[in-house]
């Protein structure tokens, strides 16, 4: 739909009076009227890094979900003021791990005898509570775009063939980073179920495990199936499958390519013209890719696989009411994390950013 011109107007007279007193960062998932006010796009990677590298910004606008405001709120200065333009733009897979049950399962895999073996790596998209027990149990924080460079590291920090991985909250990026990446089996992976005791697992399946999963996954990402994959491949001779990682693994073995989405968008605007691509992603990104690369065959993976809905709460109604917010010097949604999470969340995003590469 088009956007309203006044509403267009007003968001432009509040960005110039803003200046550089305020830095807009937009996810690749975010609407186009959002996106066409954005100072910087990325994937959360990028994203937490150029927000920490604005220390003249007064306002860090976050168009995105609430985790990514957290972690900016966590790595921007305190004279800085983070600001979510809707407070309901959560993540549902952030949601499915709850720092109350991360810690029993802590407590399990202690009873179980193999803590002291188990480093946790946290997926970017969890709460700052999350983040805060990785750091405080030694661990590092990784997105898509880094998760092989974080096992890496996390394996290392245990001899040879003994560490073990608690991967949160995202079951299909830990497994696909280990077996499609580091040549692990799928045997290697057990997945650890919240909602049962003991995760559902035994002490020996706990043992013998080299990745332990959390149980928990994208709904966007997840509806994507390996009949989509050979639907397409039918439907569109030669066609090239490009996937986001937090797809099942039996979507991401038959792919051509898996990545990130500012892999996903370096591949698109490298890719000859008149190539055919099925992309499995979300349906902004998909879109804006169609539009602005004509010269390609671009097509969805499944056509039934809709936005990620709370991503699209940030429109640009909420954007005008945000930037007027911050310009009239009343800012609303301010995202302010606890200090002591803060602090140990810092640390397992620290760790993140000090990785190689
Ligand atoms: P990226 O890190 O690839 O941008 O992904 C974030 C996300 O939420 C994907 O669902
Ligand atoms: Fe969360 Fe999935 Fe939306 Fe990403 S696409 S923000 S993982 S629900």
């Amino acid at each position: 739909r088009p956007s309203d011109p006044d509403l267009v107007e007003r968001a432009h007279v509040a960005r110039q009076a803003l200046g550089s007193s305020a830095f807009v960062l937009g996810h690749h998932y975010q609407r186009d009227e959002v996106i066409d006010f954005a100072d910087v796009t990325g994937d959360s990677f990028k994203l937490a890094r150029d927000a920490a590298n604005r220390p003249d910004a007064e306002y860090i606008v976050f168009c995105g979900v609430h985790f990514m405001a957290e972690s900016a709120d966590i790595l921007t200065a305190s004279h800085q003021q983070v600001v979510l333009p809707d407070l309901a733009a959560g993540c549902s897979m952030a949601d499915m791990a709850a720092i109350a049950q991360v810690e029993e399962c802590w407590d399990n895999l202690v009873d179980a005898g193999v803590a002291e073996d188990v480093i946790p790596v946290t997926y970017m998209n969890s709460s700052a509570a999350i983040k805060a027990f990785t750091g405080r149990h030694g661990g590092t924080v990784c997105t898509s775009s880094n998760a092989e460079v974080a096992l890496t590291w996390a394996f290392g920090q245990r001899p040879e063939g003994r560490g073990k991985i608690l991967f949160l909250p995202d079951q299909h990026l830990g497994r696909n980073t280990a077996v499609r990446q580091m040549g692990f089996g799928l045997d290697d992976c057990v997945v650890y179920d919240p909602r049962k005791p003991m995760g559902g697992l035994t002490v020996e399946q706990l043992k013998n495990a080299r990745m332990i999963l959390w149980r928990g996954h994208c709904s966007v990402h997840g509806r994507f199936s390996a009949d989509n994959v050979a639907a397409v491949r039918e439907r569109v001779p030669g066609v090239n499958v490009l996937v986001h990682p937090e797809c099942k693994n039996e979507v991401v073995s038959l792919a051509d390519q898996v990545g990130s989405t500012e892999y996903i968008i370096r591949q698109i605007e490298a890719a000859p013209a008149g190539s055919s691509w099925a992309i499995g992603t979300e349906l902004n990104l998909v879109r804006r890719l169609a539009r602005l690369h004509p010269e390609l065959n671009i097509h969805y993976l499944d056509r039934t696989v809709c936005f990620c809905s709370t991503m699209n709460r940030i429109d640009l109604p909420h954007l005008v009411w945000t930037l007027e917010s911050l310009a009239a010097g009343h800012p609303v949604n301010r995202i302010v994390v606890d200090p002591d999470v803060a602090h140990w969340a810092r640390v397992g995003l620290d760790q993140m950013l000090a990785l190689p590469g």
